[in-house]
């Protein structure tokens, strides 16, 4: 039985609580917050957890194999480091650290420690994000042109990051996922229109091999709440929306065939050939799970097998290093920044 202690218990942490619960190999051990109503909650919800307010006491704790950092991403890294220094595996909500190098740092101290670092990629464990990879992968939809993500909704606005921070590291681990490689360069243009200095709406621009491009747009600001991928390949074209509860993907037959025309014919005609089809729409069957359900039995399963993650910190690290470019390019008007 794998012994979990769980930092930070606000709105996402306590969504850990009750998934371990369904688990047969780990049991929610300990977990600590700053915020006492926080874990008056936490113990609520499960009373036998043993409770901290400061968390160097939880990380001490030898009846703790890992831990589950579930605090602000400011924090990400010094607890990360704590818990990996003390030997204990741990899994660090997105983004895994506020720069490359903190993320680098960790992934030796893993190395060094033999300890699983893992990210919480939660999109990866989506079996819609799985399937529509798989759909991809199999060819079906032809050679990627470009996709386009849509995260917005009205706040919740952070304090210690911005928009593009909190809610992009989702949609470049999907990216990444999907095309299967990291992007040659990115840019991004944003406004803090509510709180100065932080952005609340980002448009993110990825450029990738083989002319593929992806954009991004997050915003704390919209009246809609809207989670969905779109992929449009030179066969047909996918959309993935996470806000449907069963029907998630749907396949367009659609496409633009372009048949230029011999020099002759052009002569004669004077056009080229446009070939538009409408073909029909379906939407894959798909085997749904909580995803957050997906990411914690991984998680146990890495600790118990010594298998690397599936989102490890190197995945983790390729999210940043896009996080980070984006932000070089948000701070000098939108110019376009490599990917070292
Ligand atoms: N995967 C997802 O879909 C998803 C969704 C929401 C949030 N998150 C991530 O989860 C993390 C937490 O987000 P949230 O929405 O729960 O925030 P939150 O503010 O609701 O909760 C964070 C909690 O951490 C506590 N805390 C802060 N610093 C601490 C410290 N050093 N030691 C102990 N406790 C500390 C705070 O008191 C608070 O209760 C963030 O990294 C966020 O990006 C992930």
């Amino acid at each position: 039985m794998i012994s979990i202690g769980l930092i930070g218990c606000g709105t996402w942490g306590r969504n850990y609580i009750r998934n371990f619960e369904h688990l047969n190999d780990a049991q929610m051990y300990a977990c600590c917050d700053f915020n006492e109503e926080n874990l008056k909650h936490s113990k609520r919800v499960l009373s036998s957890l043993k409770v901290f307010k400061d968390p160097d006491e939880l990380i001490a704790d030898d009846k703790i194999d890992a831990v589950i950092v579930a605090t602000p991403a400011n924090t990400h890294f010094d607890l990360a480091k704590k818990c990996l220094n003390t030997g204990k595996h741990v899994l660090v909500e997105k983004p895994l650290t506020l720069t490359a190098e903190e993320s680098k740092a960790l992934i030796d101290l893993s190395k060094k420690q033999g300890k699983v670092l893992m990210v919480g990629h939660i999109m990866e464990y989506n079996p819609a994000v799985v399937k529509l990879k798989e759909i991809i992968d199999s060819k079906e939809l032809g050679n990627i042109y470009y996709l386009y993500l849509n995260r917005t909704n009205l706040g919740r606005i952070r304090e210690d990051v911005n928009v593009m921070w909190d809610l992009a590291p989702h949609d470049i681990s999907i990216v990444n996922y999907l095309v299967g490689q990291e992007p040659k360069r990115v840019s991004a243009k944003g406004e803090s229109y509510i709180v100065e200095s932080t952005e609340d709406v980002v448009f993110l621009l990825m450029e990738f091999e083989n002319n593929i491009l992806a954009s991004i747009h997050v915003s704390w600001l919209d009246p809609c709440k809207l989670r969905r991928t779109t992929v449009i390949g030179d066969k047909k074209m996918a959309v993935f929306d996470d806000m449907e509860n069963v029907d998630k993907i749907r396949i367009y037959d659609r496409g633009i065939t372009y048949n230029p025309k011999t020099e002759r014919e052009f002569e004669d005609f004077g056009s080229f050939q446009l070939a538009y089809k409408y073909g029909d729409i379906y939407i894959p069957q798909l085997q749904l799970s909580e995803p957050l359900r997906n990411q914690c039995t991984h998680f146990i399963e890495c600790i118990k097998s010594g298998n690397g993650s599936r989102t490890d910190g190197e995945n983790g690290l390729r999210v940043v290093e896009v996080l980070a470019a984006a932000q070089k390019s948000l701070d000098n008007d939108g110019i376009f920044v490599d990917i070292e």
